[in-house]
């Protein structure tokens, strides 16, 4: 066959828990056009196998429990989770022979239950009207009742949950940009993403200046995110590590979404769109001050997980 080869390195690897991390960083050169000086790149968390941010603090979550004996062959892994963090439980739960339970509001979208249930997890509901917190709040009481019985990873409040983008998102930024990169960007759920790679970022030499999203009201669409002044605010959550905060509005998110999309060929989560919604600004603001810079913000999902939901997410209502 004549002509140039297409063939790039191809890792071989023996578990699915291997793949996870090491993910690209795209640049979005539409989306950005209003910065043209400044180089803003995506890093695309969507490529974990579990489609999604949350493999890294799942996996680790599991495996320092395995490796301290909090996690043990007879005890089932239980949490709080009607998205992400949930398929990444319920992958590794798989892969390493740990059985699942989760508790999601009884409204969640039926393709959030198949993911989890094709895994094959055990999903409790609770009380739609309550959300995320109201499923926090029945987890601790089922703990409570049997706590022989469960290993409750609790990524809010789980060291283990920074310490994954410490030891891999954050440093995976630095091995791919070196002193390049002068801002980051990504989103405050439980924290975690921004904890830990903020944390390792600034270590570096050069300073980087580290910015995080939330949604503008406390009643929002932008899943992922949390409005951390009428929420349970994360024990992980240190609101000196950030430089800055920056609300961003859910039609500003969703529209950004679709941009992605349509401009850049990267169907994206909201929260991922508020994220790119708010590196953009960041990227003018620095074109503005000092004529350019390069900003890395977090994509932390894919589009397709939200199809199914839409019509009620739009209305806000959880
Ligand atoms: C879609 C999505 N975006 C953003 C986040 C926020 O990430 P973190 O929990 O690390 O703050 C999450 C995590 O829950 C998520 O699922």
């Amino acid at each position: 066959m004549k002509g140039a080869s297409l063939a790039r390195p191809v890792r071989r690897i023996e578990s699915v828990v291997d793949a996870v991390g090491n993910t690209p960083l795209v640049r979005l050169r539409h989306v950005a056009a209003s910065a043209p000086d400044v180089a803003v790149y995506a890093k695309l968390e969507l490529a974990n196998p579990g489609g999604s941010v949350k493999d890294r603090p799942a996996l680790r979550m599991i495996q320092d429990a395995l490796a301290d004996g909090r996690l043990t062959s007879d005890k089932v892994l239980i949490d709080s989770t009607s998205g992400n963090t949930g398929v990444a439980y319920s992958l590794y739960g798989a892969a390493l022979g740990v059985r699942v339970r989760l508790v999601m509001p009884l409204n969640v979208s039926k393709p959030r239950k198949d993911i989890a249930r094709a895994f094959g997890t055990d999903i409790v509901f609770s009380d739609p009207m309550e959300g995320s917190d109201g499923a926090i709040r029945q987890v601790r009481a089922i703990v409570a009742a049997e706590p022989d019985k469960y290993f409750y990873p609790d990524q809010y409040a789980n060291p283990s949950n920074p310490l994954s983008h410490y030891l891999g998102t954050g440093q995976e930024i630095l091995d791919a940009m070196g002193d390049r990169i002068t801002h980051f960007v990504a989103g405050l759920g439980t924290t975690g993403t921004m904890m830990g790679t903020t944390r390792r970022l600034k270590e570096h030499s050069r300073p980087i200046r580290c910015i995080a999203v939330e949604p503008a009201d406390a009643l929002h669409g932008l899943e992922g995110l949390k409005h951390l002044a009428s929420s349970l605010v994360p024990p992980i959550y240190d609101a000196h590590v950030p430089d800055e905060i920056l609300p961003v509005k859910t039609e500003d998110g969703w529209t950004m979404a679709d941009r992605l999309a349509q401009e850049e060929g990267l169907s994206v989560g909201h929260s991922s769109g508020a994220n790119v919604f708010a590196a953009v600004k960041v990227a003018e603001q620095a074109q503005r001050e000092h004529g350019g810079g390069c900003v890395v913000v977090i994509v932390c999902d894919r589009g397709d997980r939200y199809f199914a939901p839409m019509k009620w997410e739009r209305r806000y209502v959880w």
